[in-house]
């Protein structure tokens, strides 16, 4: 039997599991590694303790499995997107790596657009300047770190650089190379016209390449520290979201997954290139060569749970002690006893300002409408509500983009609770499914391996042979009815506040 291997370089940790060709999931492993925040709004990490976290959930894996390393017919990297990792001319890292929370570079970002010009750079890369983007990072260090830069030979993404301790080949794909903000996301190149205007010289970056296309092998000296046979391929792999939407087989038109994890992504796949004007959501190269997709982003999505879980829901977090549950499946229980609406109590989810559909670092969260009737459980389901409310913004961009969605796939851990599945059931109005398999990204990077291995003729095949569903959601017609009433004021609290949130800031 053949089997392959999918490596997720994730923000609080690598997931690596081992696949067979059927799609089955013979064995993972994870590591968590931490995030440093030398100020306010910074985040970074030791891309050394990425490649930690690959060495030994990879030795843990084939372990595990008890197969021999000669069945491993290919490698898969999937990873956090925008982080900025360099390379000095002996190939070692010069700072720790930007990631893609960080939120140095607004005045970077200005510049950006100064010296491509706000429509040009918008016209090539698909999106506007945004902070958490690669390109405004290396335009910081260049600003504030000149010895850093004047070092600096090679620029890599997260699993990109786990790529060259894999195979010594600086490389990367198309998706993520989207979201460097350096991409002609049109032609799948480089642009040549950003990189004169920022005065990037092209033999800094990596080789670009489709996802499931083979970008070089695992070495002697990397197979003795990870266990993967020497000569292994290792493909392209894709960006977090990319490679999920190949996880949960979201590679056609018509197909969208929503995900709820600490923030919370609407994702639809597209098979002609289509941007929001406003860059109200991303619009980045998918892994399913030559097609596209795009994205919107709740910042604080099941992180707005989880606040309110650890502020205010200690009655339930004890009772879950004693009884052995989770404390989301008691909030759960507590909140399917609240109505449609909360009992008109809406929240605003903005804990961490938005991207989708705001693109405010200023706003933050709001209940509104509360009254002295109003239970814990209202809280909780309101902030469901809320969640979903945000994630529909997304739906109606896609819609006024003419981005079709026939039904949507719910992964993360807001797919385990059945309350916010129906939920967003009946907020979008459009049939849910569930996935039997949960592991995304890894997974999808598992499947590229695959493709690439020639195990699979394409990525569509590989997930139709490997990708089932669980349960399925259809809308309830009265409470899509109801729900797009609390939507539309939803919608008109964020334009009453947008000032006063600023105000707030300033106070
Ligand atoms: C995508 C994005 C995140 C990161 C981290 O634009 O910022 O999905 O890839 O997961």
């Amino acid at each position: 039997m053949d089997y392959f291997l999918g490596i997720d370089i994730g923000t609080s940790g690598t997931k690596t599991l081992l696949i067979d060709k059927r799609g089955n999931i013979v064995v993972s492993a994870s590591a968590e590694y931490p995030l440093y925040q030398p100020n306010n709004g910074w985040a970074e990490q030791d891309p050394e303790d990425w490649w930690r976290a690959v060495k030994s959930t990879c030795a843990q894996v084939i372990k595990k499995s008890g197969i021999s390393g000669s069945s491993i017919k290919g490698v898969g990297l999937s990873g956090q997107m925008h982080g900025l990792v360099m390379l000095d001319e002996n190939n070692n890292v010069i700072r720790p790596s930007i990631i893609w929370c960080d939120q140095r570079t607004a005045a970077e970002c200005a510049e950006l657009e100064s010296l491509v010009g706000k429509e040009r750079l918008f016209e090539i890369t698909a999106n506007p300047a945004l902070t958490g983007f690669t390109a405004s990072k290396i335009l910081w260090v260049r600003k504030h770190e000149k010895e850093n830069y004047e070092r600096c030979r090679h620029i890599l993404l997260p699993k990109d650089y786990i790529r060259f301790r894999l195979t010594g080949e600086y490389a990367t794909d198309v998706s993520d190379a989207s979201g460097m903000q350096l991409l002609d996301v049109r032609n799948r190149r480089w642009s040549e016209e950003v990189l004169k205007k920022l005065s990037i010289d092209e033999s800094m970056l990596p080789k670009v390449f489709e996802s499931p296309d083979i970008t070089g092998r695992v070495t002697g000296a990397a197979s003795l520290v990870t266990g993967i046979p020497a000569g292994t391929p290792v493909v392209g792999g894709a960006g977090d979201n990319a490679a999920s939407a190949v996880g949960t087989g979201i590679v056609k038109d018509g197909r969208a997954f929503v995900t709820i994890g600490t923030s919370g992504v609407l994702f639809a796949h597209t098979s002609q290139m289509k941007t929001d004007p406003l860059g109200r959501v991303h619009t980045f190269c998918c892994a399913v060569p030559g097609a596209w997709h795009v994205m919107g982003v709740t910042q604080a999505a099941g992180l707005s749970l989880q606040w309110l879980r650890n502020e205010a829901c200690y009655p339930e977090v004890v009772e879950a002690k004693n009884s052995g549950e989770d404390p989301y499946v008691i909030m759960d229980e507590q909140a399917e006893k609240v109505p449609v609406g909360s009992d008109r109590l809406i929240y605003l989810p903005y804990l961490m300002g938005e991207r989708t559909p705001h693109l405010d670092p200023d706003c933050r969260g709001v209940f509104f409408g509360l009254s002295a009737k109003h239970k814990r459980a209202n809280l909780i389901r309101s902030v469901m509500e809320g969640v979903a409310f945000s994630l529909k913004d997304s739906q109606m961009i896609f819609e006024e983009m003419g981005i079709r969605l026939d039904e949507i796939a719910i992964c993360g851990g807001g797919a385990r609770s059945r309350l916010w599945s129906r939920i967003l059931c009946d907020v979008y109005g459009i049939p849910l499914y569930t996935l039997t398999k949960t592991d995304g990204a890894a997974f999808g990077a598992a499947i590229l391996a695959g493709v690439g291995a020639g195990a699979y003729r394409s990525v569509e095949a590989a997930c139709g042979e490997m990708i089932a569903r669980n349960r399925s959601f259809e809308p309830v017609r009265e409470n899509n009815i109801r729900y797009q009433r609390f939507y539309r004021l939803y919608r008109e609290l964020y334009s009453n506040l947008k000032g006063s949130f600023k105000r707030l800031g300033e106070l």
